[in-house]
């Protein structure tokens, strides 16, 4: 059987590090969806106009290394919000998420809109603090210049954003299952991920 695995949630929540492991545990290819929003937003910046930077988006774009700052961040959120740039970047996510080795995609959207179909969908969450407090580090050791208050008010702006818009908001598949992160190393949730994993396939 050809997997599946869609994972959704706020930012900072646990998405990758869960999305990474479940790949490696069950010999996926990972796709992150956000680095898609994030390369897009990181155009705009430079003056592209948004459908333009999503439809002619590289693989080059999305290796830039500028794309974990907190600008890019919010410029993903403010042109994810455009329904014609999601409807943009729909084919390449569904290509990926056919392959023949089957993927794990993480994002915001993955298990309402580009692939309701999966086998497994999780919904990752963690309270507005901890969340901040995880970013907030990452951000800190890879040295930006942010505060926490600074953060969690980005994270907070992003995630009404993403929730609120009309096209694709975030929000569970109805058939996810929610994994709340905040009080739990991530050791305890990617173990049962995985369990929930090897018994739903
Ligand atoms: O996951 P990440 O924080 O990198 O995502 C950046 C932004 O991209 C999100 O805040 C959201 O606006 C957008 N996004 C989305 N749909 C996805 C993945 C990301 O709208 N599937």
């Amino acid at each position: 059987m050809r997997l599946t695995i869609a994972i959704d949630g706020p930012a900072a929540a646990g998405k990758g590090t869960l999305s990474r492991a479940l790949a490696e545990a069950f010999g996926l290819a990972h796709l992150d969806t956000g680095l898609i929003y994030r390369a897009t937003g990181r155009r705009t910046l430079d003056g592209t106009p948004p459908l333009e930077a999503a439809q002619t988006l590289s693989a080059a774009d999305l290796e830039a290394d500028d794309l974990r700052t907190p600008d890019v961040a919010r410029a993903a959120s403010v042109v994810a919000a455009l329904p014609e740039v999601r409807a943009a970047l729909v084919d390449f996510q569904r290509a990926f998420a056919r392959r023949s080795g089957g993927a794990v995609l993480d994002g915001r959207d993955i298990g309402t809109v580009i692939c309701p179909e999966a086998e497994v969908k999780f919904f990752v969450t963690a309270s507005d603090q901890v969340r901040a407090e995880r970013r907030f580090a990452e951000l800190r050791d890879s040295g930006h210049e942010v505060t926490l208050d600074g953060v969690l008010k980005d994270l907070r702006e992003r995630d009404a954003r993403d929730s609120a818009r009309a096209a694709a908001p975030m929000m569970p598949a109805e058939d996810a299952v929610v994994l709340d992160t905040s009080g739990l190393a991530i050791d305890a949730v990617v173990a049962e991920a995985i369990r929930l994993v090897t018994e739903k396939t």
